[in-house]
């Protein structure tokens, strides 16, 4: 059945759990995150960016999502926009049937100018209100993501601050933070503690002073009725650049946010872990291996099975270690 964000962080915060979000595009990532979620009986929270609805189309992305609640009826999801830029954007999504919205007033309307406070107390302010009269949760974000090695977003192309960020813009504030919340009455806080998005988060394994989990503890312990969100959060699993990288790949050395240190902040609050980076690898991993080992095949059902397949697997990782497993 599809529930709301809130619904479901509620119950993640009575029994401790968190839950990944996991951005999807087409139908294997989909199928990938139900099937991964129906046998470990967890409850899904599928995300769409504007990426997503560009790639896709908006009424394939909805009808997949419909699919899916349709073809798994016990398992609770939540259909969730990633990263909303206006509240015009919102508001589309909302109409076609999106039961959570990020509103991401962190950044412009272009996704990439860093806004201030007070822009964006206001334009969430605005979206809770139109959100909440429909029954839809909203997400909304204080804070840039970005790395505390570099001070830039990180990513090139998709959602992410451009130019260089300070120290103060790449953490989120604990006092502001609790402001914010009052100010929007958001269902869920997105913070910042020097994740980016995509691949190249960190160039050595995190460590306290470039990945802050110790911040999460102080916004927790500030506002511990707040969900929190993470972005981010993809661990970039070494084993898959390796095979990326020995079936005619080149990505360069890069680490992600190790799976433990996302345990430990769902011990502080977060809720909702944001993830595309690592089923995107996997997929692409798969799919590398399978096309080098059967030259002869072309079947795409063939590696888009073995791409299935990796992706499901990350899923299931996820769902165990986050505590979802057994809460759908
Ligand atoms: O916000 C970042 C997500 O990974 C979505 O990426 O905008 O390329 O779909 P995208
Ligand atoms: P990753 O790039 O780490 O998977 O993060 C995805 C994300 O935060 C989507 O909003
Ligand atoms: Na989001
Ligand atoms: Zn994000």
């Amino acid at each position: 059945a599809l529930i709301s964000l809130r619904q479901l962080l509620d119950h993640a915060a009575e029994h401790s759990y968190g839950v990944p979000a996991f951005n999807v595009n087409n139908l294997e990532q989909v199928r990938a995150i139900m099937e991964a979620a129906d046998e470990t009986n967890s409850p899904v929270i599928l995300q769409a960016s504007a990426g997503a609805r560009k790639y896709a189309g908006a009424p394939f992305l909805r009808h997949l999502i419909e699919a899916a609640v349709e073809e798994w009826p016990h398992i609770p999801v939540v259909m969730h926009q990633d990263h909303g830029t206006s509240p015009g954007v919102c508001q589309r999504s909302i109409q076609l049937g999106f039961s959570s919205v990020m509103m991401d007033g962190s950044l412009g309307t272009d996704g990439k100018t860093p806004t201030t406070y007070e822009y964006n107390v206001d334009v969430t302010r605005r979206v809770v209100e139109m959100s909440h009269a429909c029954g839809v949760s909203v997400e909304g974000e204080l804070g840039c993501l970005g790395s505390l090695e570099t001070g830039t977003a990180g990513e090139e192309d998709g959602i992410g601050a451009e130019g260089t960020l300070d120290h103060s813009q790449l953490l989120t504030d604990p006092e502001e933070a609790a402001d914010f919340v009052k100010k929007t009455q958001v269902d869920a806080l997105a913070i910042a503690i020097g994740t980016s998005h995509g691949a190249y988060k960190f160039t050595r394994p995190p460590t306290g002073d470039i990945l802050a989990i110790g911040r999460i503890k102080e916004i927790h312990a500030r506002i511990p009725n707040t969900h929190l969100v993470m972005h981010g959060s993809s661990s970039v699993p070494q084993e898959w650049l390796k095979i990326i990288n020995s079936y005619g790949g080149d990505m360069g050395e890069t680490y992600g946010v190790p799976v433990e240190e996302i345990v430990e902040g769902i011990k502080h609050g977060v809720r909702k872990v944001n993830i595309d980076t690592d089923l995107r690898m996997a997929s692409t991993g798969a799919t590398r291996k399978f096309l080098a080992e059967h030259p002869k095949e072309f079947d795409p059902r063939k590696f888009l099975i073995a791409s299935t397949k990796a992706m499901k697997e990350i899923c299931k990782a996820r769902y165990e270690a986050f505590g979802t497993a057994g809460n759908a």
